[in-house]
């Protein structure tokens, strides 16, 4: 239903009121390096934080040209894999692998202090720790995550038609400025990438703690077309999923006063 250039989403005992405001979009060609606004490096990044990316990220490491192929990217039997999008500092990712040793993670994210600190989640390595020559991961853990420490967007061209299980992006940076719209990550090229690469029953999952972008994000993947929104009622997207591992972002939101929100899509 439209009206005065606002849609209402319903669904359930759902009523929501979803973006309509169109952005110039342009989309991605698929040939330059894509533009990134976000960024790439913060605070300077201390001794061993800098030998875990020296050392060790490499181990673990995916680059645009690696073979999507699930034995050979994982070294071991994984039976669903998954894709966390800017995983931040790395709790949601470290923290999901942990839980399901059988799914194969890949975590995308270019801000390299981030990625570092995935790095000593999942080693154990912290500042004064001891370094061995040897860095191995914290005992408990198995070798089911794969870093690609770029941008996703070069990585997509190299990732098979249905191949994942699940996809996360959470908490995306909301560009909440109008003429800042088309630097939003859920866009209809982003969307288009990950509809191909994931498996038809597979969840896309966004939370978002920004007014704005909750109604965005729901506008632009039903605009997509190939995914379904699981939610019937308020607690299947007002509360955390039972699978859910909190993230930076979540909790600052939560401190700030802001409630996020975690949107599940199914892919048709
Ligand atoms: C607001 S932060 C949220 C981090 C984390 N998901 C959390 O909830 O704490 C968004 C992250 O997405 C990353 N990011 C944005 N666009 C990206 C892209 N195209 N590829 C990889 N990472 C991206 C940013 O570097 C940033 O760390």
């Amino acid at each position: 239903m439209s009206e005065n250039n606002k849609t209402v989403l319903k669904q359930g005992n759902i009523n929501i009121e979803i973006e309509t405001r169109n952005s110039s979009f342009t989309p991605y060609n698929g040939f330059d390096k894509p533009k990134f606004y976000g960024r790439r490096k913060g605070r300077t990044i201390r001794k061993a934080k800098t030998t875990l990316l020296e050392a060790f990220l490499p181990k673990i490491k995916i680059t645009a040209d690696s073979v999507f192929d699930k034995e050979k990217l994982f070294d071991l039997p994984v039976k669903e894999v998954a894709l966390e999008i800017g995983f931040g500092d790395g709790q949601h990712l470290a923290g999901q692998a942990l839980k399901n040793p059988n799914t194969g993670y890949i975590g995308a994210e270019v801000f390299q202090n981030g990625v570092a600190n995935l790095l000593t989640l999942i080693t154990g390595i912290k500042e004064g720790s001891n370094i061995p020559q040897d860095i191995k991961l914290i005992d408990n853990r198995v070798d089911n995550i794969r870093v690609f420490d770029d941008d996703i967007r070069l990585l997509f061209k190299q990732i098979p038609d249905n191949f994942l299980d699940k996809v996360y992006i959470l908490f995306p940076d909301p560009w909440p400025k109008k003429r800042h719209a088309h630097r939003r990550f859920v866009n209809p090229d982003n969307l288009k990438e990950i509809a191909r690469i994931m498996k038809k029953g597979g969840i896309l999952r966004i939370a978002t703690d920004h007014k704005i972008y909750k109604g965005w994000a729901l506008r632009q993947v039903k605009e997509n077309g190939n995914f379904e929104w699981t939610a019937k009622c308020g607690n299947d997207w007002k509360k955390e999923p039972a699978d859910w591992v909190q993230t930076k972002y979540q909790l600052k939101a939560i401190r700030e006063g802001r409630r996020p929100v975690f949107l599940d899509f199914a892919k048709k």
